[in-house]
């Protein structure tokens, strides 16, 4: 069987560190595309020369051709400009609307077979934007947001609470931004919810609420750390799972921005929610019953990302 084809639009910090988890894997070969092209061809040669250190098989080509994504199987998104200190997701709205319209005719001309995962921010309008140009259908083209928001909760209640990550299991719904809900009744330790393990003594409720806030801003904490741009290792092992799931049809339960069309009373928009990710791309979305206060900050979170996309064809009237 021939390889697979990873195809990675944008070669920056996300997409070489995407690129460098690909070949170590296998998944497949990689192609980096940028339009500075000697950043797509430098990492792409680089990340070449480990192989043999490394051993795997794969080849690596960086690009500014849209043409060599050709027959991709899976696409990943990351063009486009990040985060500054002081600046929020959405201010960087402008700039990626225009990329994803260039990304878009890209994949709907070379790759129309593909399995997309965006990741530029802000996540949730511009993986909307994406779908509407590239016109793929809408179990294909997917957000990454919610794998790594609820890894960082994850990461935080671990360490909080002494135990291993690989027992926290962790849902965080809505909108990637402030608005973002991490529910602690689907957050378990093993299998115990959070509330029974607030009254069991294993964390108080004010650490559990602060944990919370923390996940909330946990891209902020990361961009004010680095200085110089915005959280990259941790995205892009969030978005290889997501392939991964694809790839070899785990029929993996992630929480993804999807396309909801009714669901959770939201009607053609993205937004984090659990889905089942397999070889059809999303093949379910998960409707969990949420509380009434939960699906009031979930309508929070909505309202959010509705003012993204609202603001999006407003900025481009051929979106609307
Ligand atoms: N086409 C292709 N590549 C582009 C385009 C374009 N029109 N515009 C910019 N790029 C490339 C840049 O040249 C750069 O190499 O996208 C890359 C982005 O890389 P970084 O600036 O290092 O950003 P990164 O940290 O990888 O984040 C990328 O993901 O999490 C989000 O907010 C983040 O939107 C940002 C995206």
């Amino acid at each position: 069987m021939a390889r697979r084809k990873i195809a990675l639009i944008g070669g920056g910090n996300i997409g070489g560190t995407l690129a460098h988890l690909a070949a170590m894997k296998q998944l497949g070969d990689v192609v980096v595309f940028d339009i500075v092209e000697g950043v797509a061809k430098g990492k792409a040669l680089d990340l070449a020369e480990s192989a043999p250190v490394d051993g795997f098989n794969a080849v690596l080509k960086g690009t500014k051709y849209y043409k060599d994504i050709e027959g991709a199987d899976v696409i990943i998104v990351t063009a486009g400009i990040p985060r500054k200190p002081g600046m929020s997701r959405d201010d960087l709205l402008e700039t990626n609307i225009k990329v994803m319209k260039q990304v878009g005719d890209g994949i709907r001309q070379y790759a129309p077979d593909a399995f997309v995962i965006c990741i530029t921010n802000p996540l949730d309008a511009m993986v909307w934007v994406l779908q509407k140009v590239c016109g793929l259908p809408h179990a294909k083209v997917v957000g990454m947001a919610g794998v790594l928001d609820s890894a960082r909760f994850r990461f935080f209640l671990a360490e909080a609470m002494n135990v291993s990550v690989e027992d926290v299991t962790a849902f965080v719904l809505g909108g990637h931004g402030d608005t973002m809900v991490p529910s602690t009744r689907y957050t378990t330790v093993a299998g115990i919810p959070m509330p029974d393990l607030v009254k069991m003594g294993w964390i108080s409720q004010d650490k559990l609420d602060q944990i919370v806030q923390r996940t909330r801003d946990g891209g902020a904490e990361i961009v004010g750390l680095l200085g110089n741009g915005s959280a990259f290792y941790a995205p892009a092992t969030s978005a290889i799972q997501m392939a991964e799931a694809y790839l070899f049809d785990e029929k993996r339960v992630l929480p993804c921005a999807a396309h909801l069309t009714g669901q959770f009373g939201v009607d053609d928009l993205y937004v984090g929610v659990p889905v089942v990710i397999g070889d059809q791309g999303v093949e379910r979305i998960v409707e969990i019953e949420l509380t009434d206060e939960e699906q009031g900050n979930f309508n929070k979170s909505v309202e959010a990302v509705k003012g993204l996309v609202d603001a999006c064809k407003k900025i481009d009237s051929s979106l609307g």
